[in-house]
């Protein structure tokens, strides 16, 4: 019992096994529980005590100020099972040091340099289309960010290998998923046939990772991807000597698993939000033809597609990917005039934070020009959290917005996408918020503009090697670390 009472809370538990604690609906539980017992909520479930926290401070405290004070919990055991011991899984001073061996490979420079592949596969998935065919977009964002990753990470055309590497992948991922949940642990107990496949699939992804990282280590060198970054890191503290291999594997499963469904659905979301919001959709689709006049966008252009910007930063506002983020207590920790016992579990969840008519006007309303330079100035900080906080904050922040940003402008320069009439948008909060049911829309070409020349000089030649990312600059979304 915590020293002066647990704070308030709903008197029964919901449900024995977590997370179905939640509830069947945790989204809207979860925003319920806010409402009925504020920023301290507290609820227990299979002898957890889970105290859920909605303060941006107290978010703050958290992720940051007292980090150290919390550990991401035992479902990471689970997820090693998977990821072996990445980034992601690692915990205190063994995160620390894996993560500054690992940071260079998402420097700003080195990350603008993939904006090409980003744009590359966005071209290659929307060419399959046709005018007016129905497509899953949720899929068809999946495949794209699939293949974003893996040749950013391994210089690989995934699409290009056996067929079984996709479906491996697929499998390794949803079963990695289940276990990422914040209690895990129990879901051992039920009999989830998916944990064995996903284990049988990781197996096949291992031959292929060993395969290519023995082919890098026989001709060593940097071909430009993450996996070079990975085997050139040195780590001084450890007398200056590289990862081994199966670290490396570790840690580009990690990457793979970590960057690619969570963009994936940022995605969807866009385009689904997009196609109710014809207005919204008008303003950016004349920002992407005025700028780009109908060229490939590149790094540079970013800092000219503000509307790009505010329609992915207010999808993640809506439907933040990383829905749930959990931590467990390691000591006493106080919070809201609460003193909790040690093994308490955290839970905060951007979606609901995001949804607060304290920080945002009209919180349900998809309004992409709320994101003015003035108003993300004057954001209570922590108050707008997709990609978490502290140290653990996601490292492939920058890659994610450029990629939001780079396939947003790819596809709207070409396509209008209109949700199918009566497809059922569901959420389906796991580690990442799905939609349950995909996203069926119908594919609209739009026309062509003018032939690239008639454009502005200004505009033209695109030039990678200046990387215009400003994304931490006055526009960037706010996020404080
Ligand atoms: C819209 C896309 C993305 C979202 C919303 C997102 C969100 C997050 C969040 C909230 C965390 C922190 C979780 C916690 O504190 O418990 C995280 C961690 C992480 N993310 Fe992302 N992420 C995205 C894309 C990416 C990409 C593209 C990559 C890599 C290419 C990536 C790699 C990672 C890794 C390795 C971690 C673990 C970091 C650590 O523990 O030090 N993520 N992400």
């Amino acid at each position: 019992m915590a020293r002066n009472g647990w704070p308030p809370g709903p008197i029964r538990t919901p449900r024995a096994v977590l997370p179905l604690a939640l509830g069947r609906e945790p989204l809207s539980y979860l925003r319920r529980l806010v409402r009925t017992y504020g920023d301290v909520a507290h609820i227990t479930a299979a002898g957890e005590h889970i105290v859920v926290l909605s303060d941006p401070r107290m978010v703050r405290d958290v992720l940051v100020t007292h980090q150290r004070n919390f550990r991401k919990g035992r479902g990471l055991e689970r997820a090693r099972k998977l990821l072996g011991n990445g980034l992601l899984t690692s915990e205190g001073e063994e995160h620390i040091r894996q993560r500054r061996l690992i940071q260079p490979a998402f420097h700003k420079e080195r990350v603008a340099s993939y904006a090409t592949a980003m744009t590359e596969y966005a071209i290659r998935v929307h060419s399959r289309w046709t005018d007016g065919a129905t497509l899953d977009v949720a899929e068809e964002m999946m495949r794209l960010t699939l293949g974003v990753v893996a040749r950013t990470l391994f210089d690989a055309d995934i699409e290009a290998q056996a067929r079984n590497v996709g479906e491996a992948l697929s499998l390794v991922l949803n079963s990695f998923w289940t276990t990422m949940l914040p209690f895990a642990d129990l879901l051992e107990k039920l009999p989830i046939p998916l944990l064995k496949k996903g284990k049988e699939a990781r197996a096949q992804l291992d031959a292929i990772i060993y395969g290519l990282i023995a082919e890098r280590r026989k001709q060593p060198g940097d071909r430009g991807d993450l996996l070079s970054m990975l085997l050139l890191a040195q780590d001084e503290e450890q007398g200056g000597r590289g990862m081994s291999d199966a670290q490396v594997r570790d840690e580009a499963m990690t990457i793979f698993l970590a960057g690619h469904e969570t963009t994936a659905n940022a995605l969807s979301w866009t385009w689904f939000l997009l196609s109710g919001a014809p207005d919204v959709e008008q303003s950016l689709h004349d920002e992407i033809d005025r700028v780009l006049g109908g060229r490939m966008p590149t790094v540079a252009d970013l800092p000219h597609l503000p509307v790009v910007e505010q329609v992915v930063t207010e999808a993640m506002r809506l439907y933040p990917p990383a829905w749930l983020i959990g931590r467990r207590a390691i000591g006493e920790y106080q919070v809201g005039g609460y003193t909790l016992p040690p093994r308490t579990i955290v839970l905060i969840s951007p979606y609901v934070i995001h949804r607060d008519a304290r920080f945002f006007a009209e919180p349900d309303r998809f309004m992409p020009s709320r994101w003015t330079p003035e108003f993300r100035q004057g954001l209570v900080p922590f108050a707008y959290v997709p990609f978490g906080g502290g140290t653990r904050r996601c490292i492939g922040e920058s890659f994610a917005w450029m990629e939001l940003a780079l396939v947003t402008a790819t596809i709207a320069q070409r396509w209008r996408l209109r949700l199918v009439p009566g497809h059922p948008v569901v959420t389906q909060p796991l580690v990442t918020l799905r939609m349950k049911h995909g996203l069926r829309m119908t594919a609209e070409r739009r026309p062509d503009l003018p032939s690239p020349d008639s454009r502005s000089p200004d505009l033209r030649s695109p030039d990678l090697r200046s990387p215009g990312l400003r994304r931490r600059g006055a526009s960037a979304p706010p996020h404080a670390e």
